[in-house]
């Protein structure tokens, strides 16, 4: 069985301020939730802060972002030692939005994948079709050439380690959510990659959230679907009541 995980990307959003006392009641609110993982991944500057509120609780932390050099000239970047030192311990790697507006591809995605992993980072790898994709019937291609080229001369053992996150572009902040039919389909597909590519522990291990307009209203049924295995939220990750339900009802059908 693998154990569900629940991760919030605050994307550019909370003062540090503004994101202690978000994690201060989810601290109070989740603290006896013990059947999921839950991740919350604010931006850089709070990430020092969160860590300390958040220490020895039930909630981790996780970066939205790293570069794959551990130091030197790369002016405004921030690397993987620099993350794990002040204890993050998640990181979201190739976001569609950085894709979409920081140049982001399935090459630097993977020199980021093998950062974190070297560093004891667990990735969360974000996958996922754009809206004209979908309708030309390109969903599978799409994400069968980003999982092959993003994953590309990964081990087994690393792969158990890492996290993909399936989120097509058409339902992020959209408010329209995958069906968790829809979902369930792709979820499926890349389980069968995982397949193909690493055998059948790799396949069974790997945890793939699905993201994409997840609220506490719809994350029930798909948690639901076989291959689900937690979601990645974001607007709903940034009221505290919103995130609680989210998680509280992803508990409601453990599989
Ligand atoms: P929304 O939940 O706001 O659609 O965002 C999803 C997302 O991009 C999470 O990474």
């Amino acid at each position: 069985m693998r154990r569900p995980v629940i991760a919030g990307n605050w994307k550019l959003n909370n003062t540090t301020k503004q994101a202690a006392e978000l994690v201060t009641l989810l601290k109070r609110d989740l603290g006896d939730v013990t059947e999921v993982d839950i991740v919350v991944c604010p931006v850089f500057t709070a990430l020092s802060v969160m860590a300390d509120i958040l220490m020895e609780s039930n909630i981790a932390i996780g970066a939205q972002n790293l570069y794959w050099e551990d130091s030197g000239a790369f002016t405004g970047e921030v690397s993987a030692p620099l993350l794990k030192e002040i204890g993050v311990q998640y990181v979201i790697i190739g976001h569609s939005e950085r894709r979409q507006y920081f140049g982001e591809t399935n090459q630097t995605v993977n020199k980021k994948i093998r950062a974190a992993l070297t560093h004891g980072l667990i990735p969360i790898v974000c996958v996922g079709e754009v809206l004209e994709e979908r309708e030309s019937n390109k969903t599978f291609d799409v994400i069968q050439s980003q999982c092959k080229d993003s994953l590309a001369g990964l081990g087994a053992e690393e792969m158990k380690k890492i996290i993909i996150a399936y989120e097509p572009v058409w339902a992020i902040g959209t408010g329209r959510t995958a069906t968790p039919a829809q979902a369930q389909e792709v979820h499926h597909f890349i389980r069968e990659l995982l397949f193909k590519g690493w055998g059948e522990e790799v396949a069974q291990t790997l945890r793939i959230q699905y993201g994409g307009s997840v609220k506490p209203e719809n994350i029930a049924e798909l948690m639901a679907q076989p291959d689900i295995d937690g979601a990645l939220v974001g607007g709903a990750s940034l009221k505290a009541e919103a995130f609680v339900q989210v998680v509280k009802n992803s508990c409601a059908l453990i599989k």
